[in-house]
């Protein structure tokens, strides 16, 4: 039995919602491991379109179980909006089909409102946050000043935790971001009422997952965000606060990396970002207007207009370095299916030297110019291709030269938002890595 992990390659909305929902299929549990609801996982099937933002994205099959790891930090008030959303679309009906870790910290009104004050306070240099709380509440976290989902679930020891930590942050709030503080009270009585709704769902999510490993039970793995936004490996400081490689998985759920089989990395066959921070292939052109438009890149989050451009093999090596990738799903590929000649950058040229990594200083980031190498377009609509064979000469020829460079074998391609409009080249969950 296989236990996968699926994580980002480049900054976010690669398509892992759609990838999760499809191989969900195979497995018994999904397991969201870190970010919060900075994430916007779409998942698309039927006529229906549907995204999460902290729930797994195996929602929409009843007999699976969702678990929302000890990584992950919570937004109470916006998991019940998503679980009611869900059930007022008839899905997720069953109380037994998520679970929360005690251990997952909660993202609390003040951190929102640190977080949108400070990226006013940074103006031009902000990092362009989902402005959801999500840096301020892993902070806390880290300082062990935290507030956790196991902690909501009793009366006395949450209200002590917020007597001690809520006028701290009201007085940062007032005098260091000029901005209003909360009421305890009023905080302390709409919280607790969370937790009384929420209780039901609370568990041990690593003696959940061990179990279930033990029982032989496939176990998907769901990262949240890119490689390129974690807050070691990314370009920091545009990131986002946790680690979105695949080592997340195991801290985020409480598993150990030899329980871990296989790592998928998703990668859309072009490359897009949300959000501040260096992006070198990026085209501020009629072309990037045409990949935004094409592949309709408006944030699933916040709406905001993603930033588009060529794909970066950089990226992606790093991220199969990092992650330990194994396959590549690759999606989106219909989107590029109307240009006459598509480029892939396969290094970076900084003040005339070849750089094959992504380097770690931004300055140096910025500066670097992409190496492109040129392929003609395929110019025909692919979402009705179901296997390899199915696509034309010239993107089959595009799928391979990634493979070539990356190293990496291409798993899995996806040539439309819905379920069925992929190309499965190996099931992971069937047959180990290897050629498919
Ligand atoms: P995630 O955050 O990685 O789950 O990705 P998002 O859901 O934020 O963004 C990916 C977008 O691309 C969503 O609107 C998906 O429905 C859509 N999508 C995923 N795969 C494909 C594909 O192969 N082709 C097209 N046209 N759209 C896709
Ligand atoms: P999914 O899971 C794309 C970006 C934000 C910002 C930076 C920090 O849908 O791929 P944060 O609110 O996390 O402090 O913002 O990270 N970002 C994402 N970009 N997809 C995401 O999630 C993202 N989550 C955060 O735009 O640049
Ligand atoms: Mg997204």
């Amino acid at each position: 039995m296989s236990n996968i992990v699926i994580v980002g390659m480049q900054w976010g909305d690669e398509g892992k919602g759609k990838i999760v929902d499809l191989l969900t299929e195979f497995a018994d549990v999904v397991v969201r491991v870190q970010g919060g609801n900075n994430a916007g996982h779409t998942v698309v099937v039927g006529d229906e379109t549907i995204v999460l933002h902290l729930i797994p994205s195996g929602a929409l099959y009843r007999e699976k179980t969702c678990v929302i790891g000890n990584g992950v930090v919570v937004d109470p008030q916006v998991l019940l909006q998503e679980i009611d959303e869900l059930r007022k679309r008839g899905h997720f009906l069953d109380d037994r089909q998520l679970l929360i870790s005690e251990d997952a910290h909660l993202i609390m009104p003040y951190h929102r409102r640190i977080d949108l004050a400070r990226e006013r306070m940074k103006g031009e240099g902000k990092i362009g946050t989902t402005g959801r709380g999500i840096g301020p509440a892993y902070e806390d976290k880290v300082a062990r000043e935290g507030i956790r989902f196991g902690d909501l679930l009793d009366d006395q020891i949450f209200r002590g935790k917020l007597e001690t930590i809520l006028p701290m942050k009201n007085r940062y709030l007032d005098t260091c971001l000029q901005d209003q503080g909360f009421d305890l009270d009023a905080m302390f009585q709409e919280y607790r009422g969370y937790g009384q709704r929420l209780k039901k769902f609370a568990a041990n999510i690593s003696v959940f997952v061990d179990r279930q490993i033990k029982q032989g039970r496939p176990i998907l793995f769901e990262g949240a965000q890119g490689t390129h936004l974690d807050v070691d490996h990314g370009t920091y400081p545009f990131v986002t606060s946790s680690n979105t490689i695949a080592g997340g998985a195991c801290t985020g759920a409480g598993v150990g990396p030899t329980r871990i089989n296989e790592v998928i990395g998703v990668s859309k066959a072009y490359t897009t970002r949300v959000g501040g921070g260096p992006f070198p292939t990026e085209l501020n052109d009629a072309v990037g207007e045409k990949i935004r438009q094409r592949g309709r890149e408006f944030g699933a989050t916040t709406g905001r207009p993603r930033r588009c451009g060529w794909l970066d093999i950089p990226l992606l090596k790093d991220a199969i370095r990092l992650s330990g990738i194994t396959g590549i799903a690759l999606t989106k590929m219909d989107v590029l299916s109307e240009f006459e000649t598509i480029r892939i950058c396969t290094a970076y040229r900084h003040r005339g030297r070849r750089i094959e990594e992504v380097p770690s200083s931004i300055p140096v980031l910025k500066e670097s110019e992409p190496v492109y190498e040129d392929h003609p377009g395929w110019k025909a609509e692919l979402r009705k291709a179901r296997t390899f064979e199915d696509l034309p000469l010239k993107a089959r020829d595009y799928v391979r030269r990634i493979e070539e460079l990356t190293e990496t074998e291409v798993t899995l391609v996806s040539v439309g938002e819905k379920r069925d409009e992929t190309i499965l080249r190996r099931n992971p969950f069937r047959q180990g890595p290897g050629r498919p």
